[in-house]
């Protein structure tokens, strides 16, 4: 599984703290499932195997501080971070298909269809994405009107104006120039819509007033900007191993990237610009030094 390194010590406890627990309850949510399972096992399968494989967890970190920024306790969070964390699931699953950028390696183990084939992968996608909405609609600690407004938050993102859009745009410009204004464009849909979501559904949670939940959008926003271009980079001068996917993937895909653009070095720059940007977002927040950390350890990541 993933890691990330760099965190002091207490701060690495709170980030394994929430990892586990979110761990945890996308557990309770697969005994559901699969108490009431019969001949559909094989792509319920396919869901879990893809869940359970490991992954930074980071959506859903950033749901539960975001929440507990505000002053609300992890139960009230957790069904909101399971939520997003099956939204990416779904995301990755769709995004190694050979349609798109037919990868056989993620979070370490061989791609969704590689395990299950095609089928049950997109089957399997499909299904994360509806039970996201359903676990958030289910939960018992969350008041009906919090509910409305995580669902409308998670589902702009998701759709076509946010990450389907973005993967819309980038399939469609493989080996296309693309201009670096419509790429920060698809990525802000891609990848940033989600970050930026899971920031705002954590304040929704929590329940913080509209100045805070702006706040943690801009800081999402630009947090997910500076993700992307380092994912990208790591796709350049990473290693599979680290990662556990392939490297080299966008220049056989024939994607352009901000790496390809500008070069790794200025790409590096950029992305802690970003960072900055997303840091002063945080000032709103009373103790936002996790959060901080956090946020500096992503821009160093190796993973
Ligand atoms: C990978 O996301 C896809 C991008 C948006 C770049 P992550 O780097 O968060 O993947 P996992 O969840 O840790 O596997
Ligand atoms: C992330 O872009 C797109 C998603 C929304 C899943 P990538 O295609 O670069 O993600 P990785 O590198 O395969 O994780
Ligand atoms: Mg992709
Ligand atoms: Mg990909
Ligand atoms: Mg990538």
């Amino acid at each position: 599984m993933s890691s990330l390194n760099g965190l002091s010590e207490k701060n690495s406890e709170r980030l394994l703290f929430y990892t586990e627990l979110v761990n945890n309850e996308l557990e309770k949510y697969r005994q559901a499932v699969f108490n009431n399972i019969g001949e559909e096992k094989n792509a319920a399968e396919a869901m879990w195997y893809s869940l359970s494989a490991g992954g930074k967890r980071i959506r859903p970190v950033l749901v539960l501080e975001f929440c507990r920024m505000c002053g609300g306790d992890d139960k009230s969070a957790l069904p909101a971070a399971c939520a997003i964390e099956m939204i990416h699931t779904f995301s990755l699953i769709h995004d190694d298909l050979p349609c798109m950028d037919n990868d056989d390696l993620r979070r370490g183990k061989p791609s969704c269809h590689k395990a299950y084939g095609e089928v049950n992968a997109l089957l399997a996608g499909d299904a994360l994405e509806n039970l996201a909405f359903g676990v958030i609609a289910e939960s018992e600690s969350l008041s009906d009107t919090q509910k409305v407004r995580l669902i409308r938050t998670l589902s702009k993102a998701t759709g076509i104006s946010g990450m389907i859009g973005g993967q819309v745009i980038d399939t469609e410009y493989e080996g296309k120039p693309l201009p670096e204004e419509l790429l920060l464009k698809m990525y802000g849909m891609k990848t940033g819509a989600l970050l930026r979501a899971a920031c705002e559904m954590g304040c929704i949670c929590g329940g913080g007033d509209d100045e805070k939940i702006k706040s943690a959008g801009d800081y999402g926003e630009n947090l997910g900007l500076a993700f992307q271009i380092i994912d990208d980079i790591l796709d350049i001068a990473g290693s599979d191993e680290k990662l556990g996917k392939p490297t080299g993937s966008d220049a056989v895909n024939g994607k352009v990237t901000y790496a390809s653009l500008n070069g790794v070095e200025s790409s590096a720059e950029f992305a802690s610009t970003l960072s900055e940007k997303a840091l002063n977002a945080l000032d709103l927040f009373e103790d936002p030094v996790f959060l901080k950390e956090l946020t500096m350890c992503l821009l160093k990541r190796d993973c």
